[in-house]
């Protein structure tokens, strides 16, 4: 996102904020009679909430494999320091660093640079602005055409790592389909948890903006591009959904962990289906 200058602005510099010259005088923060501040409290809630506990998930270095599953955190598990095998193993990192250090920069840095959540985190902690209608406290307005922010352009690339370890995501998923001693044929809740887990990732990734742009832009023709057309009209029908499948990917995500997590400290037992 950039900041254009808007048209009839008169002869205000554009991105001043509110308190611009060029702004309506209005001295009220807002004229919102509802309670506008709801959603980005609860955004801020459930952001804070899943940030803790991932935080605390991935520096445990503990209880993130139960045969035959693996925390979605701790995959792919890079390090010959791993539980369970179900990744091939790259290099032997000190004892001290928990494996799922290595990969979550992916996961979180694709969530902290999609462009839902960067208008949910705008909103809910930096209040630029906290509502629709509702000013900012804020003096000033750069968008995103300066440091740090210019750096949430890097947000594609994240895409692609994230599309990786969706692929070894829904691997371990499958492979969740054999039992403790490697024979195939086993179903359990944790089978249809990292299922589920997998595909809520899948349609989290591929509704991303920028997968839409990826498959359906830089073209002046479609009807030349009937593959691609294809694909983006698929794609465009998710990117509808993609705030609720940032949510609900989310949650399934920490609950796939959870489950593992409470299998692996014997705090539970696996419902088996077969
Ligand atoms: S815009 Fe949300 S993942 Fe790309």
């Amino acid at each position: 996102m950039t900041t254009t200058a808007p048209r009839g602005a008169g002869t205000a510099a554009p991105g001043r904020g509110t308190g611009d010259s060029g702004r309506a005088a209005i001295a009220a923060r807002t004229l919102r009679t509802d309670r506008w501040w709801v959603q980005p409290l609860i955004t801020a809630v459930a952001l804070v909430a899943f940030v803790v506990y991932a935080t605390f998930r991935a520096f445990q270095n503990a209880y993130y494999f139960a045969e035959p599953y693996i925390s979605p955190f701790y995959s792919p598990c890079l390090s010959t320091r791993c539980e369970g095998d179900t990744f091939p193993e790259l290099f032997t990192g000190p004892t001290w660093i928990s494996p799922a250090i290595y990969i979550l920069v992916f996961p979180l840095g694709i969530r902290l640079t999609c462009y839902y959540y960067r208008k949910a985190y705008y909103r809910s902690f930096w209040l630029s602005p906290p509502a629709c209608a509702v000013a900012e406290p804020h003096r000033g307005y750069s968008g995103e055409t300066r440091f740090p922010l210019v750096f949430q352009n890097v947000h594609r690339y994240f895409l692609y790592a994230a599309l990786v370890i969706n692929v070894v995501l829904f691997y371990d998923a499958v492979l969740a389909f054999r039992d403790e001693t490697g024979a195939w044929g086993h179903m359990g809740l944790g089978t249809l948890v990292l299922l589920v887990n997998a595909v809520l990732l899948f349609l989290y990734s591929l509704s991303c903006h920028s997968c839409r742009h990826i498959v359906g832009g830089r073209l002046n023709h479609f009807s030349r591009h009937p593959v691609r057309y294809r694909f983006w009209t698929f794609v465009s029908r998710l990117n509808a959904r993609h705030m609720q499948y940032a949510w609900v990917s989310m949650f399934s995500v920490a609950l796939a962990d959870l489950y593992v997590f409470l299998l692996a400290a014997d705090v539970i037992v696996d419902v088996r289906f077969f």
